[in-house]
């Protein structure tokens, strides 16, 4: 899809990070923006970074079927038609598979993969009925596509996004669609995903265990030292206009690809991969 402005597109998870950077990236191609978030203030902020596009904002949470059907009626309703979807919004919990309890999973599923699958479920119809191109932009993550130690909970959830982006695309393919998709798999990049917590729902609340806490470190070294989110709204944008399937941000992870394609073959556990 080469020609964006005057479109218009959604970005859930627009509050902060990735998705900020998606957004104002997006307006800046001239394109009509609808943002989603579970944070009220961050949306509004992310709405005046937006420039003169024209922006509606709405609080949702992706793990609810209902809110983000609401978010579909009012983004056709309002802005007459949506052809760009972002599935951004994501949180992260780390720790050992073996302490991780109901609640962490069942939050960062809800999350990450009800997110993605409620939105496709909600717009992708809606898309194919416009007849118009379209892009659907999953944002998944480096740990969708290596699962390494300290963050199974979070790499089983991004895993399953993968997959719901590779099932997606190949369906709308079969299906004759003109709508594309593309999986979003940064490393780490300077976003507020290492305070997850801050978003924590409180019937979902989490004990501290010595693992997570080592995780914590991780991944706050990770964040700390990784890109700036808008090479990552770079990147999807040149990904919708390419349509191109599959973003890697982090040169070293073509070669972790092939690395870890060569241990399965010959049977062997892949080697702890290193995120950048
Ligand atoms: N930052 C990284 O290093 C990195 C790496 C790979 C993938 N990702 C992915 O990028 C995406 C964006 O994360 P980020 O790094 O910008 O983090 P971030 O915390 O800065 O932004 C995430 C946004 O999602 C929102 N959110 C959380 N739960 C929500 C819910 N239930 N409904 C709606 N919105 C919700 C938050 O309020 C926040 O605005 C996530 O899917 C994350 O997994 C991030």
């Amino acid at each position: 899809m080469r020609e964006l402005s005057g479109r218009v597109a959604v970005v859930t998870g627009a509050s902060s990070g990735i998705g900020r950077a998606l957004a104002v990236r997006l307006a800046r191609e001239g394109m009509s923006l609808m943002l989603a978030d579970v944070d009220r203030g961050g949306l509004a902020e992310t709405a005046a970074l937006a420039g003169e596009a024209k922006v509606l904002t709405q609080i949702t949470d992706v793990s609810d079927a209902v809110a983000v059907r609401h978010l579909a009626d009012r983004a056709f309703g309002e802005l007459g038609a949506v052809h760009v979807l972002c599935n951004n919004a994501g949180v992260f919990q780390g720790g050992y598979m073996w302490t991780r309890t109901p609640e962490d999973f069942t939050w960062m599923l809800g999350v990450n993969l009800w997110g993605v699958l409620h939105g496709i479920q909600s717009f992708v119809p809606r898309m194919i009925e416009q007849g118009t191109e379209g892009h659907i932009v999953n944002t998944v993550s480096v740990s969708g596509l290596f699962a390494g130690p300290y963050a199974g909970a979070y790499a089983l959830s991004k895993y399953a996004a993968f997959a719901a982006s590779q099932s997606l695309a190949q369906d709308l393919v079969t299906a004759g669609s003109r709508l594309r998709v593309t999986a979003l798999c940064p490393g780490g990049v300077r976003t507020q995903i290492n305070r997850s917590e801050r978003v924590r729902p409180a019937d979902l609340a989490m004990a501290r265990t010595r693992d997570d806490l080592a995780a914590q470190s991780v991944v706050d070294g990770l964040v700390e030292k990784g890109i700036d989110p808008g090479e990552v709204a770079a990147a999807a944008v040149e990904a919708i206009k390419q349509e191109r399937f599959l973003v890697l941000t982090h040169p070293g992870y073509e070669q972790g690809l092939r690395d870890q394609a060569e241990s399965l073959l010959a049977g062997t556990l892949p080697a702890t991969p290193v995120y950048e």
